[in-house]
């Protein structure tokens, strides 16, 4: 399984915010957006991710993040030369998804909690035997409207597949994170562009449960699911992020640690990663956790 963050867009919806530097790079809390779809990434054991971002943010990535050799996973880029739709994701990334299946994750999708929904499907979606090539999931959320809305039976069978209805037919947004098999490329390519001139996910996805080969999976309540579509959204996450690291003292989204537990890096080479760090309590944090109190 490989994966796709894809990290670019417009922004235009947050100026000024994003006039100079994008979402995915601005701060949640303590660290840049990028490293919690990272993080979902690396805990599902994904370990070649291909990052799309735009002409002019694209080398801020690669100098935040590097070729993720220093958190045992492989890093590449690709440049979206205009935001002409998410599943082009996919064409941008035909070479780098060759036959294997993929996860697509927007870059300002962040999860936190229980992340058991995302590594069963996974490993279920990866060892299929069904006739099953795509994957999303469910949430429950209070203004569905703003987003894809997913219509399920009381079977978690699908209904209908819809994105941003005016009148929608459920509660259930459909988060930006997606698994595909490899054909994923060549029906993007077939899909035409909507009325407002991009090629849509909804259609994707709808491309796949026309031919009954789309699966399901509702994520549970436990489970946050926070987007960034807003700046009084930033402020929740931030929040949101804030509380618990401050209550646990433990991070949500670090990729050193993450990198660590998943035994991507050994304790010799985190030691190295983490000398290489600048005073900051984010190194502090790592210390305290991982060398001095030996709790790795
Ligand atoms: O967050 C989940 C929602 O994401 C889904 O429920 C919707 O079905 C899906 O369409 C999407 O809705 P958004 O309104 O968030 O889409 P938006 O056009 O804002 O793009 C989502 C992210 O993807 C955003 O951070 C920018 C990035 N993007 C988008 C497009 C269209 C790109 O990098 N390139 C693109 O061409």
């Amino acid at each position: 399984m490989k994966g796709i963050i894809l990290a670019g867009g417009s922004g235009s919806r947050l100026y000024p915010i994003t006039n100079v530097v994008c979402k995915q790079l601005q701060p949640i809390y303590d660290k840049p957006m990028i490293y919690y779809p990272l993080s979902l990434l690396m805990l599902g054991g994904i370990k070649e991710i291909l990052i799309i971002s735009t002409p002019k943010d694209t080398p801020s990535f690669q100098s935040l993040l590097g070729d993720g050799s220093q958190w045992g996973i492989k890093l590449c880029y690709k440049v979206q030369e205009k935001p002409d739709g998410i599943p082009n994701a996919f064409v941008l990334g035909e070479e780098f998804i060759g036959n294997d299946d993929v996860t697509l994750i927007l870059g300002d999708n962040l999860f936190y909690g229980d992340m058991n929904f995302f590594r069963q499907s996974l490993e279920k979606f990866i060892s299929r035997k069904s006739s099953e090539a795509g994957h999303i999931f469910a949430y429950y959320v209070r203004d569905p409207w703003r987003f894809g809305v997913i219509e399920l039976d009381e079977d978690q069978k699908i209904i209908s597949i819809e994105e941003k209805p005016k009148k929608p037919r459920s509660n259930m947004a459909i988060p930006g994170l997606y698994f595909f098999d490899s054909s994923v490329v060549d029906k993007t390519k077939n899909l035409s562009a909507s009325e407002r001139g991009e090629k849509e996910i909804a259609d994707l996805i709808n491309h796949y449960f026309s031919e009954n080969k789309l699966e399901a999976t509702q994520i549970t309540r436990g489970v946050a699911w926070l987007d960034t579509g807003t700046p009084k959204s930033f402020l929740d996450a931030s929040s949101y992020v804030a509380t618990i690291e401050e209550r646990q003292g433990l991070k949500i989204g670090c990729p050193e640690e993450i990198a660590y537990r998943m035994k991507f890096i050994d304790k010799e080479k985190l030691t190295n990663v983490i000398s290489s760090l600048p005073t900051s309590p984010y190194r502090q944090y790592l210390e305290e956790v991982f060398l001095e109190n030996n709790h790795g």
